[in-house]
């Protein structure tokens, strides 16, 4: 199973790597139909600190106010050994080992996007993490929904970042992981708001508890962990991540889930779910739920893709061989792909030839 999820992500990274979704011809419907899990909520909920502790990894700008203003498209790839690193779309070939040199360069890279401002993008940035120690998933950083647009943001900023939110999780595709603080009121959850939106039923929503530490004395999250104030398909799931004390001291990954884990099993409110709290948890519970979204999806990928080299070959043959332009190399480049993916489809199908499964 494994094999399965590195599978689907080496399918969208040749798909990144050939042009992004949303131009190329085949590309977006291929793209499409490969799940995903972004995480949305209000600016400041916590998203890219949930994010950093799946991944266990410091690596993501993360801070109060309008931190994360592209999005972020985040695949985590399991090697069996060696040192772990990660990779832009944009830098091809220049492996980071350092996180904190990952880190800037998301912020450089939204910079250049955007110019040193509170703007936001939609256009993605693409990261590749490879490690020993993260199970396969593709992760996107969203930037936060907001109420009101701020000083050096224009007025359309509000309805411009919902729009692009839900570009991404209205996707059937996608896996919502809704992030709402502890410390307010879930009634005004704009997690709970856009998710129910895309996804009424709950069958693709997380509901995600942070800041569960600083909720005022006295008050407790048990009610909305155990499903009681709203009620999602799965169970929520809580987290303690850094606070900004905790940043600004440099408190690591490692000594913050320890500190989780400790938080759970020992407040007495909620050592009776401690077992399914906290962050690794949440990985775990992702991950297996993702293994089963791609298993039951393989025979509809093989026939997209059966589908999409039909396409091609008679965009091929329109343009006639042989194929002299920049748009004809790369169309055969990509139904040249879009066999091998077939093959590889096949094989994990029949469950013929284990481990030939490589590009
Ligand atoms: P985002 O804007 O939703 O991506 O949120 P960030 O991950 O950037 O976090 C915003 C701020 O909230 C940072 O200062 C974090 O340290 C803090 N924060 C996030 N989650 C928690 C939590 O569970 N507990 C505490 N105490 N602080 C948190
Ligand atoms: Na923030
Ligand atoms: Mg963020």
């Amino acid at each position: 199973m494994e094999n399965l999820i590195a599978l689907v992500n080496r399918l969208q990274r040749a798909c990144t790597a050939l042009g992004d979704h949303g131009d190329e011809s085949a590309l977006p419907t291929l793209w499409d139909a490969l799940p995903s899990i972004a995480v949305v909520g209000g600016q400041s909920s916590g998203k890219s600190s949930v994010l950093e502790s799946i991944v266990g990894k410091d690596f993501l700008p993360r801070g109060s106010g309008i931190v994360t203003r592209r999005p972020l498209v985040l695949q985590l790839h399991r090697i069996d050994e060696g040192r772990e690193y990660g990779e832009f779309g944009h830098l091809p070939r220049k492996k980071f080992s350092d996180f904190a040199a990952v880190r800037k360069e998301i912020g450089d890279e939204t910079d250049r996007e955007t110019g040193r401002s509170k703007q936001i993008s939609t256009v993605p940035i693409y990261l590749s993490i490879y490690s020993p120690n993260v199970v396969n998933l593709t992760l996107i950083d969203l930037p936060g929904l907001t109420k009101v647009a701020i000083d050096g943001q224009s007025e359309s900023i509000v309805m411009d970042i919902e729009n692009m939110v839900r570009s991404y999780i209205e996707k059937p595709n996608c896996i919502i992981l809704a992030v709402s603080p502890a410390n307010q009121d879930l009634a005004t959850s704009d997690a709970i708001k856009i998710s129910r939106e895309v996804d009424p039923k709950g069958e693709r929503t997380f509901g995600v508890l942070t800041k569960i530490d600083l909720m005022d004395k006295g008050t407790d999250a048990v009610d909305i962990l155990e499903g009681k104030s709203y009620k999602l398909q799965f169970p929520w799931i809580g987290v303690v991540n850094r606070s900004q004390a905790d940043i600004n001291k440099n408190v690591d990954m490692i000594a913050a889930r320890r500190r989780e884990r400790e938080y759970f099993a020992q407040t007495p409110e909620y050592q009776h779910l401690a077992a399914r709290m906290g962050s690794e948890h949440l990985g775990k519970v992702l991950s297996k739920h993702l293994e089963a979204v791609i298993k039951s999806r393989i025979p509809g990928l093989q026939s997209l893709i059966n589908k999409t080299i039909i396409e091609l070959e008679s965009e091929l043959s329109r343009l006639g061989k042989p194929i002299a332009t920049d748009a004809g190399g790369k169309l055969y480049m990509i139904m040249e792909i879009c066999r091998i993916f077939d093959g590889i489809f096949k094989e994990h199908l029949d469950g013929v030839r284990p481990g030939g499964d490589k590009i």
